[in-house]
């Protein structure tokens, strides 16, 4: 685009849009002939930005992954300029000080909130032991495959790379582990998907369904639970050929989604004309067929020959590590373990945890 407005005048022209890295400002001057490059998100990302690129900043840049969640989404819902991966936007006045006392800290879990915490602990000058039972990254690890979200990884390699020289203890942290061992845990265990009690639900999938080789084909599939998670994955089952049906027992769907990522899920799901019941609930599943109550209706509705069931019907915190420690030593929970939310509000809590300890 900026390539042909340079072919067609004389005045100087600024390419602008998603440039997020070293490499991309090199390939819009040669191939878009620009004058100038415009520079907008990835600057909230990484105020750093252009001095890192410029070797005059040490450091990886923190990248910007297009996602609009933080800023744009944001402010449209009156909270004010946000962003998913930098924590510090809007606090610049108060930046992150070395602790006056030094003290030894276990983080338990290497989700995202969990990594974050590791690090803004670690640059206060504490000590730190970050225990990952499973996968860096946790849950988020499945948020770049629905399609049009590639872009995510980059945060989940960012954070990973800048957890590479804190010690991880690749196990499940139990009492014995803690207890007497550390001076505080930072309790990031995330979330776990909350399954309604259904009569006649037996087997049923859950985000896991994301993976290419998890991914059903030509499949009847029953998506119950219509936020963000089930809208994403009905749209990711689309594109493999299965017809899709959604029940959300709320008024609307996607109703946590970002705005401009909603719109464009909606029209998806509406062009594919993807049968969605609001205002309804899964009262029971026999073997061929799925029984809706409705809200405000005094009738049954009845959906037939469904193959597979994805339940998104919410998450629920993982907090058992929390009951068990009791107050035998001082916890702070971040991210989903202490309040369900989204990769902003799991970053923030984590940094703002941390910056106080
Ligand atoms: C399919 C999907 C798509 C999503 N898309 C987006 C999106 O586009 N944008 C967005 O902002 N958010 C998105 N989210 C939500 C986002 O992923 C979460 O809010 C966020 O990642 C929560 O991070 P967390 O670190 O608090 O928890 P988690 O990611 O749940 O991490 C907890 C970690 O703790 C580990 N753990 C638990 N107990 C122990 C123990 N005792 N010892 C050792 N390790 C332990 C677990 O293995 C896990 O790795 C998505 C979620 C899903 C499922
Ligand atoms: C938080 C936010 C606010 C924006 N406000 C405006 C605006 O008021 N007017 C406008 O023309 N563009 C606005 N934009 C669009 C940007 O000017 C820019 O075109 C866009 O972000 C793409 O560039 P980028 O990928 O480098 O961010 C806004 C973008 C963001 C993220
Ligand atoms: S919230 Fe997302 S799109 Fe906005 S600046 Fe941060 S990483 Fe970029």
């Amino acid at each position: 685009m900026a390539k042909k407005v340079k072919e067609h005048t004389s005045l100087p022209v600024i390419g602008v849009g998603q440039v997020t890295a070293p490499t991309d400002i090199a390939t819009i001057f040669s191939e878009q002939k620009v004058d100038f490059i415009a520079i907008g998100r990835s600057l909230i990302a990484d105020p750093d930005f252009i001095g890192k690129y410029l070797q005059l900043v040490e450091g990886r840049i923190r990248p910007c992954s297009s996602c609009l969640t933080g800023c744009l989404g944001r402010i449209k819902i009156g909270k004010g300029l946000q962003c998913e991966i930098n924590p510090e936007v809007g606090r610049e006045l108060e930046p992150l000080v070395h602790a006056d006392e030094i003290k030894n800290y276990a983080v338990i879990g290497g989700g995202m909130a969990g990594m974050e915490a590791a690090i803004t602990l670690r640059q206060r000058g504490h000590k730190v032991t970050l225990f990952e039972k499973d996968e860096l990254g946790g849950q988020f690890n499945l948020a770049p495959l629905p399609s049009g979200k590639a872009s995510l990884q980059k945060q989940i390699d960012y954070l990973k790379h800048e957890v590479a020289e804190i010690q991880i203890i690749k196990k499940e942290a139990k009492e014995e582990d803690l207890i007497g061992k550390y001076d505080g845990v930072i309790l990031a265990t995330g979330s776990k998907p909350f399954i309604p009690q259904i009569n006649g639900l037996k087997e049923y999938k859950w985000a896991e369904i994301l993976y290419e080789r998890n991914i059903p084909r030509n499949k009847n599939v029953l998506i119950i639970g219509g936020g963000s998670i089930g809208i994403e994955i009905a749209n990711t089952l689309i594109d493999y050929g299965n017809n899709v049906q959604i029940v959300e027992m709320l008024d609307d769907i996607a109703r946590d989604m970002e705005m401009v990522s909603r719109k464009l899920n909606l029209q998806k799901l509406k062009k594919n004309n993807v049968p969605v019941y609001t205002n309804k609930k899964v009262e029971r599943i026999t073997d061929s067929s799925v029984f809706l109550k409705s809200k405000n209706v005094f009738s049954d509705f009845r959906i037939d020959h469904i193959d597979i069931y994805v339940v998104t019907a919410g998450m629920s915190s993982e907090k058992e590590l929390l009951y068990r420690l009791g107050n035998r030593i001082p916890i702070y929970p971040i991210g989903d373990a202490e309040k369900i939310g989204d990769l902003v509000s799991a970053i923030q809590s984590a940094y703002l945890t941390c910056k106080d300890l």
